[in-house]
């Protein structure tokens, strides 16, 4: 990450985050990686959008990273589970008044039924942004941990002999194993 903030990739942590029902059918979309340290990645969402219920039923997920600036991807697999509230508070805290009113005024997902009910959300989420009240964090509101359990690093070449380094465990708080694998 700091190897891409600092080639001024733009918006490193735009991720693309992949789950699966408890069926198998899957989806992807993009999500703000918002922390990350040894043991987990940290991303938000709502608990009951459809990522939410796909974790909450089969918390087996991937998520990929591509910094076109540096030709580099990194494609992890993982658990997601959501984090304690405090986690979830300090991210909505950090969030921005336009960007809880959104998220309070909005339900992700839900159908939009007409042209005068998208106005409507505007005005209500300009309304709370404007007013004194302060925004509580919705208890949906949530933020996950993604804890790895295997890790690709893919850097490019320009002969397209690219070098791949992949890092697996047994389950998260495991130790590594990592070995070179052909482009
Ligand atoms: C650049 C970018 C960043 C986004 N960041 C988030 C995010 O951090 N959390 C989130 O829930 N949705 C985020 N979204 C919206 C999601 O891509 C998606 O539309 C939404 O979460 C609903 O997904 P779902 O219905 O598959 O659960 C972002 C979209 C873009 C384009």
């Amino acid at each position: 990450m700091r190897r891409a903030e600092s080639a001024a990739v733009s918006y490193p942590n735009a991720v693309t985050l992949s789950s699966a029902s408890r069926s198998g059918v899957v989806s992807s979309r993009t999500v703000i990686l918002k922390a990350f340290d040894d043991e987990q990645l940290v991303f938000e969402s709502e608990s009951y959008s459809r990522k939410g219920i796909e974790i909450a039923e089969n918390p087996h997920v991937a998520l990929t990273i591509h910094w076109r600036e540096v030709h580099r991807q990194i494609c992890v697999t993982g658990i997601a589970a959501p984090a304690a509230a405090a986690v979830s508070d300090e991210m909505w805290a950090a969030r921005g008044r336009p960007n809880q009113a959104a998220s309070v005024v909005a339900r992700e997902g839900a159908t939009v039924d007409s042209v005068a009910a998208e106005l409507d959300l505007h005005s209500r989420a300009d309304a709370l942004t404007k007013s004194e009240a302060p925004i509580s964090r919705p208890l949906t509101y949530q933020a996950y941990g993604l804890f790895p359990t295997t890790l690709e690093f893919w850097e490019g070449s320009a002969d397209r002999l690219h070098r791949r380094v992949f890092y697996e465990r047994e389950s998260p708080g495991g130790s590594w194993s990592w070995r070179r694998i052909q482009p």
